[in-house]
């Protein structure tokens, strides 16, 4: 350890929340609409059923309700809070959304930004917020991974249709002057091949005075090279997870959990068995939520310390990839 990492304060887990929508679509449904069947989905994928928003529910309320139960998990005032970053592709406003968040939650001294790494946003999030409280120029931040992808997905395309869900999770972090939770991390992104999955703008060009024309904003919908991104991810995860483990002298071992993205199972299966994880040690909520982006981690990690699997210092190697592309794993303490 250098000397300036000595010096730096410690980040504290304190607090998680989580919310999903009511509506829930299993397979059989969305086998009434494209030409697939509950057989194919589970084997290919092991995804049953996922939340979708309807009418009568916004993204928002998610945040406003993980939000209000990772700080209240962490029994905190509200009022002390000093920063909210919401981590989500598909905010309801471009210019962002996580100032609605904490006005929301009554985080009024809080800043507020959003931040987009889409299946990565959570974790790039996460160290963000811990970069503001080790350096001490804040002392509590609450950080969220939000996502409805339902608005965005091709519901006629099969390919990818079948494999998102909505969904919120937020973890409620803290300064410290003795302990630090945030062991290590390390990110990733190759742009240059980001094209196998997005979100892109449509090429709308209008006239806009007589000689002059300009782009009319509107989004398409998902675009997805799966076997890209399946290729991606069983080869960067594991290499990302070995280089973190190297760096801090980890042994797979002595961890107690893994929390990797939940896109499909079966890159779950193939990262656990790269590192001889068994399955007792492996989370995964992927059958009942499908792949909710950059809620997947901090809702799966709610849902575990809710149920008591994760306790108190239990050490958890967490990894996120998605569209960017962009990847990244961290190494976790709980503390609660
Ligand atoms: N139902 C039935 N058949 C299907 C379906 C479906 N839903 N989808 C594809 N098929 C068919 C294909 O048409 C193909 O048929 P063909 O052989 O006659 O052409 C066959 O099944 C095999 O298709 P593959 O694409 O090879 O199927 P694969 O086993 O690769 O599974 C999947 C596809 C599930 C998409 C997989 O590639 C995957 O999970 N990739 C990762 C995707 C992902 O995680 N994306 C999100 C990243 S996170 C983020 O940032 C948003």
């Amino acid at each position: 350890m250098t000397e300036k990492q000595k010096n730096q304060l410690g980040v504290l887990l304190v607090g998680s929340g989580s919310a999903v929508p009511e509506q829930i679509i299993n397979n059989n449904q969305l086998a009434s609409r494209v030409d697939t069947s509950d057989e194919w989905i589970t084997t290919r994928t092991g995804i049953r059923e996922r939340r979708i928003i309807s009418n009568q529910e916004s993204l928002l309320d998610l945040c406003s309700t993980a939000g209000s139960h990772a700080i209240s998990m962490a029994g905190w005032d509200p009022q002390t809070i000093d920063l909210v970053i919401l981590a989500t592709s598909t905010p309801d406003d471009l210019f962002g959304s996580a100032a609605k968040v904490q006005s929301a939650i009554g985080a009024q001294k809080a800043f507020a930004f959003d931040l987009t790494a889409a299946c990565s946003g959570f974790l790039f999030a996460l160290v963000t917020a811990a970069q503001y409280l080790r350096n001490g120029s804040i002392h509590r931040a609450l950080v969220i991974g939000a996502d409805q992808l339902s608005s965005w997905v091709d519901w006629d395309d099969r390919k990818s249709c079948v494999l998102f869900g909505d969904g919120a999770g937020a973890i409620a972090l803290e300064a410290s002057q003795s302990e630090n939770g945030l062991i290590g991390f390390k990110f990733k992104s190759d742009g240059r091949r980001g094209d196998c999955l997005t979100l892109p703008q449509k090429r709308n060009f209008e006239q806009l005075v007589e000689g002059n024309d300009f782009q009319q904003g509107n989004f398409s919908t998902i675009q997805m090279n799966g076997q890209e991104v399946y290729k991606f991810a069983v080869r960067e995860v594991p290499a990302i997870l070995e280089e973190l483990l190297n760096i801090h002298q980890i042994n797979s071992n002595s961890l107690d959990w893994l929390l990797l993205h939940q896109a499909n199972q079966r890159i779950i299966d193939a990262v656990a068995a790269r590192f001889k994880i068994p399955q007792s040690k492996v989370l995964t909520n992927l059958a009942n939520y499908g792949n909710t982006s950059a809620a997947t981690i901090p809702l799966l990690l709610d849902q575990a310390i809710r149920v008591k699997k994760v306790k108190k210092n239990d050490l958890i190697a967490t990894s996120g990839f998605g569209a960017g592309l962009s990847w990244g794993a961290a190494l976790i303490r709980w503390h609660g």
